[in-house]
């Protein structure tokens, strides 16, 4: 291992693996390296370069803490995390499809009944969300849970809002016997993900703008059935052709139908205009 060429030092950096007693461990170095080597040489990495893609990765690993994680923004920003989903999260045709979580899922929501409102006193336009939760034949999912979660009608996580007590904009539902769920919030909006870092700074120098569509996003699980993660995106958002973190899916494209009929409003104990949102989730078993 003297005298490494061009031509040789890959397979002698492989060849340093040989001996790991993890398989998987072993196949994922050898594969690393492969890879890394043959960026280095297609782009034929100078120094500049090589020292600027450390200090990336150093600032980027610098504003990780328990509430900011810019690596994971920086695989959802290169497609890594999408593929990693995709990869992990295949389904039966007529399921419904996974999409990615994102950094603003919490677990301590709370517990909403039926029809609440999960705005409570937000401003925005307000929006009925119903739906059922069905197995692949149909069959409704009794009970199944909904752990739902989204921005308010300027594109903010409650995590976002620095005067906030507690939590806002997220419960857990619980469908009814017959799979059925619906409660009131109001309509989200696009907003950019975090571009105040390091991730943000890549986005600029390849001019590529920080946006999200306006999206609710959903963890819907039942007992003996494949929880999926997922987001259901509004029709007609300006954002669904690029979406910064490359989550959207036709199948989870809704429209919010407009209503403007104060008798209709009534009825559902909202304002005029509302909108009316109507999905079923469709669950594999496990
Ligand atoms: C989100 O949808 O909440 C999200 C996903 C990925 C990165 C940032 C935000
Ligand atoms: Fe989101």
């Amino acid at each position: 291992m003297r005298n490494l060429s061009e031509a040789n030092i890959t397979e002698a950096v492989i060849q340093t693996f040989e001996g790991t007693p993890d398989e998987r461990l072993k196949e994922i170095m050898a594969s690393l390296v492969k890879h890394l080597h043959a960026f280095v040489r297609e782009v034929n990495l100078t120094e500049d370069e090589w020292l600027a893609g450390i200090q990336f990765l150093t600032a980027t690993g610098q504003l990780c803490d328990d509430r900011r994680q810019e690596f994971i923004l920086l695989s959802d920003t290169l497609g890594v995390t999408t593929l990693k989903d995709i990869i992990n999260n295949r389904k039966p045709p007529g399921a419904t499809e996974y999409t990615i979580l994102g950094p603003f899922h919490r677990t301590n929501a709370p517990e909403l009944p039926f029809n609440a409102d999960l705005a409570e006193d937000m401003q925005g336009e307000p929006v009925f969300v119903k739906g059922r939760v069905l197995g692949p034949n149909g069959d409704p999912i009794a009970h199944a849970t909904l752990d739902v979660w989204q921005s308010d009608a300027e594109g903010h996580y409650d995590l976002q809002m620095p005067d906030l007590q507690g939590t806002a904009l997220r419960a857990v539902f619980r469908a009814d016997t017959d799979g059925q769920f619906a409660f009131r919030t109001i309509k989200p909006s696009f907003y950019p993900i975090p571009y105040d870092g390091p991730v943000g700074q890549m986005l600029i120098a390849t001019q590529r703008h920080p946006y999200r569509p306006a999206h609710i996003h959903f963890i819907v699980s039942a007992d003996g059935y494949r929880s999926v993660t997922t987001e259901l995106f509004a029709e007609g958002d300006p954002y669904l052709d690029s979406d910064a973190v490359f989550g959207v899916r036709g199948s989870l494209i809704v429209p919010f139908v407009r209503h403007e009929s104060a008798r209709e409003a009534a009825q559902f104990n909202l304002s005029t205009p509302f909108y009316t949102v109507d999905y079923n989730f469709v669950l594999e078993p496990t």
